[in-house]
């Protein structure tokens, strides 16, 4: 496992989180300029992103050109039992999604197979028109069969459909960030990876992230087409995905880590973050977000909650002040726990 860096925001003050080239532009593909314009019949006017809640996380650039506040949100809670169909207070979830963009969250992580379609149709149903600067990421990948069950589909033809599906739910002409949920082990990862080159030479994609990868399988994705996150699972108590997290932020790839809360859990009592959230008078959950912020100026946490007053907590989060000694020192305290 690699060290972690001194302190999270030591590297940020050292590098500017910023300034790749638009990769479309570099591989020939349609540039920003021949997409502007795209998106824009879906969007409901200007937001001051930066005087919001969640601006205090910080800023990251996707891809070099999408600004987002690093403190997002994950729309898989906000289906059925066992991510199956619709949720069960549906009144209250359209709250939370109304709730994470006046809070200043503006950047929203949701997939196809969430409900399946649930996930996106609520998103549209609770903020179309969009405001300008939502940044919508989806995924792509994975067949359901039924609640709790999730199977592995790579085929292009699959890939294909599902853009098209998310494209008409989400009542976009373009995705800005579109993810391979899964490489799928039983197609060539070229003809998976081709498949979304393609759509995005369409204009149908803006950037593309991957899901649940290794160093070896990001490098070889970006020998075909830029990658510009990746989202693997990963918190202060899962620290497997560390070799990721560090190759993320030296090729300034965005991470975002899912499970961030460990589906609340990070809480358990007696663990080290829960004794050091009781010191410090803030949550368990809070201490967990603040420590993946603090961890790489790369990451961009999306707890999931259906809640608002769990998103409320959350995002309240972003302005706490934890001091680096701290942050430091839990990372190891609940990697040894
Ligand atoms: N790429 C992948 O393969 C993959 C896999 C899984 C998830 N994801 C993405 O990652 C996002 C986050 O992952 P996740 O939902 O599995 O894990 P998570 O964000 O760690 O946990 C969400 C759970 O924690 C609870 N919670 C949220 N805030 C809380 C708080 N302040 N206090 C106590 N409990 C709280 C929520 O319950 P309440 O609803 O009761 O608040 C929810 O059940 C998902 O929404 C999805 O977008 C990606």
């Amino acid at each position: 496992m690699l060290p972690v860096p001194v302190t999270g925001r030591e590297v940020a003050k050292q590098r500017k989180v910023s300034g790749n080239p638009d990769p479309n532009e570099v591989r020939g593909t349609p540039g920003r300029s021949e997409l502007k314009g795209k998106n824009m019949k879906s969007t409901s006017g200007k937001r001051e992103w930066g005087s919001l809640a969640a601006a205090k996380s910080g800023q990251f650039q996707i891809g070099g050109d999408l600004s987002v506040n690093r403190l997002g949100f994950g729309a898989m809670r906000i289906t059925g039992k066992g991510v199956w169909g619709e949720p069960k207070d549906r009144g209250e979830t359209i709250r939370v999604l109304r709730r994470v963009v006046d809070l200043g969250i503006n950047f929203i992580d949701t997939a196809d197979s969430y409900g399946p379609a649930v996930s996106e149709e609520i998103i549209a149903e609770a903020l179309h028109p969009y405001p300008e600067g939502l940044v919508i990421a989806t995924k792509a990948g994975f067949d359901r069969p039924g609640p709790d069950k999730w199977v592995t589909n790579g085929r292009p033809e699959h890939l294909r459909a599902a853009l098209e599906g998310s494209l008409r739910r989400l009542r976009l002409e373009r995705i800005d960030v579109f993810q391979l949920h899964r490489i799928d082990d039983k197609v060539p990862a070229e003809d998976q990876l081709g498949a979304l080159k393609e759509l995005q030479a369409q204009g149908k994609i803006k950037h593309i992230g991957l899901s649940e990868v290794s160093v070896a399988q990001i490098e070889h994705a970006r020998r075909i087409l830029p990658i510009v996150s990746v989202q693997n699972r990963y918190s202060v108590v899962d620290r497997a995905a560390d070799d990721v997290v560090d190759y993320c932020e030296r090729e300034n790839v965005g991470f975002i880590p899912w499970f961030p809360l460990a589906a609340g859990d990070v809480s358990a009592a007696g663990s080290a973050l829960e004794r050091t959230a009781k010191q410090l008078k803030i949550t368990p959950s809070q201490l967990a977000l603040k420590w993946l912020l603090w961890r790489s100026p790369v990451i961009l946490p999306i707890p999931g909650t259906s809640r608002v007053a769990h998103l409320d907590e959350n995002v309240a989060a972003a302005a706490l002040e934890v001091d680096d000694a701290t942050l430091q020192g839990l990372g190891k305290l609940a990697q040894g726990a």
